[in-house]
C-alpha cells in the first residue's frame, strides 16, 4: 500500500538537503523532519491513531524513511566536517613546509674547498680583472708579441691592447708589483677562451696559486701540490710530475693523478695511460721576476694553474662539462653542501 502523504515528505526532505551546504543549516533541516515538531515525528506520533488494516503498512514506512532520513543527515554531517577542516582547520603541530633550500654550485664548492686548504697554510686570496692588458696577460708573464705561446690560448680580442683574461696567471703579475716577498697567494676567476666542447667551455675557471720567497724550491712545491690532492681526491690518490713547458716558469711541470676510473690500469677516461693531468706548475721564470722588479738573485717562487671545471668532472664524474652552465635544478640539487 503506498502512502502519498510520506512520500511528499521524502521529497520535500531531498529538496532541503540539497540547499544545505553549511553546518547550521542541516541542523535546521534536521530539526525540520526529525526535531519534536517535525514532519517524521509527526507522522510517528500519528501511526498509533491509524486504523488497524493500515496501521502496519504506514508504520513500516515512516519507520523507513526516518532510518533513510537520519542516515542521510549523519552522511552529510561528516562530509561539511571534511570539507571546514579541509578549508579552514589548521593542525599547527604539523611541520610546515618551508621554501625550498638551495646549494652553492659544485663550481663554488670546489673553489671553496681549494681555497680552505691553501688558506690553512697561510696563503691569502688575490683577484684580477676579467678584461686584462696584453702586459698582464702575455707580456709581463714571458710571452712577447709574436710569442708562438700565445697561439696555444685561443685569446678573445677586445682591441689591441685588451682581451678577455686566457689564464687567472696575470694576478701573479698583479700581486707581485703591489707587495714584497714573502708572498703566498691562490687566486681564483673566470677565464675566456675560443673553444667548445664537451670538455672546453668559452668560459671556464682556475686557480692560480703563487709562492714567492728566499729559498723556495721545487720540493715544496711538490710537497704542497700533493697534499693539495690528497685533501681534494683522498689519500689512495697516486701523483706524479711530468716535465712540461709554460713561458713563466722554469723548470716546468705537469701534474697527473692516478685515473679515477680506473685506478691506474689504464681505461677510456685517461686514453689508456692511468694518469689524468690536472694542473701545470713549475719555478717562477727570472724573466718574470724582472717584469715585477723582483730580483731573482736573492728571491725565488713557484706557481701553479689548476682547471676549476676540470678537477669538479673528475671529483664528482661529469663527462659533459655544459652541464655546469645550463642550470637546471635536476642537476644542481646534487650538490647539496
Ligand atoms: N696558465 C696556465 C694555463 O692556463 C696554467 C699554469 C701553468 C699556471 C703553470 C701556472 C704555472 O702558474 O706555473 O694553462
Amino acid at each position: 500500500m503506498s502512502h502519498p502523504e510520506i512520500q511528499e515528505t521524502r521529497e520535500r526532505f531531498f529538496q532541503a538537503l540539497e540547499l544545505v551546504s553549511r553546518r547550521d543549516e542541516l541542523l535546521e533541516t534536521k530539526g525540520k523532519f526529525l526535531g519534536k515538531q517535525g514532519e517524521i515525528t509527526l507522522l510517528v506520533s500519528r501511526i498509533k491513531d491509524l486504523p488497524p488494516e493500515v496501521r502496519g503498512s504506514f508504520g513500516q514506512a515512516v519507520n523507513l524513511l526516518k532510518k533513510e532520513v537520519s542516515l542521510e543527515i549523519q552522511e552529510r554531517l561528516t562530509s561539511l566536517e571534511k570539507t571546514v577542516r579541509g578549508r579552514e582547520k589548521v593542525d599547527l603541530t604539523l611541520p610546515g613546509v618551508g621554501p625550498k633550500m638551495g646549494s652553492l654550485h659544485p663550481i663554488t664548492q670546489v673553489i671553496r674547498e681549494v681555497t680552505e686548504i691553501f688558506e690553512k697554510l697561510g696563503f691569502y686570496v688575490e683577484t684580477g680583472p676579467e678584461i686584462e692588458t696584453d702586459f698582464y696577460n702575455f707580456e709581463a708573464l714571458n710571452i712577447p708579441q709574436h710569442h708562438p705561446a700565445r697561439d696555444t690560448q685561443d685569446t678573445f680580442f677586445i682591441d689591441e691592447n685588451h682581451v678577455l683574461r686566457t689564464q687567472t696567471s696575470g694576478i701573479q703579475i698583479r700581486t707581485m708589483e703591489k707587495s714584497k716577498p714573502p708572498i703566498r697567494i691562490i687566486a681564483p676567476g673566470k677565464v675566456f677562451r675560443v673553444d667548445h666542447d664537451v670538455t672546453h667551455s668559452p668560459v671556464f675557471h682556475q686557480i692560480e696559486g703563487l709562492m714567492v720567497d728566499t729559498d723556495i724550491n721545487f720540493k715544496h712545491l711538490k710537497f704542497i701540490l700533493r697534499l693539495l690532492t690528497r685533501e681534494l681526491f683522498g689519500e689512495e690518490r697516486q701523483v706524479r710530475f711530468r716535465p712540461s713547458y709554460f713561458p713563466f716558469t722554469e723548470p716546468s711541470a705537469e701534474m697527473d693523478v692516478s685515473c679515477f676510473a680506473c685506478s691506474g690500469n689504464g681505461c677510456r677516461l685517461c686514453s689508456q695511460s692511468g694518469w689524468i693531468e690536472i694542473l701545470g706548475c713549475g719555478m717562477v721564470d727570472p724573466n718574470v721576476f724582472h717584469a715585477v722588479k723582483i730580483d731573482p738573485e736573492v728571491y725565488s717562487g713557484w706557481a701553479f694553474g689548476i682547471g676549476i671545471e676540470r678537477i669538479a668532472m673528475l671529483k664528482y664524474g661529469i663527462t659533459d662539462i655544459r652541464l655546469f652552465y645550463e642550470n637546471d635544478l635536476r642537476f644542481l640539487d646534487q650538490f647539496p653542501h
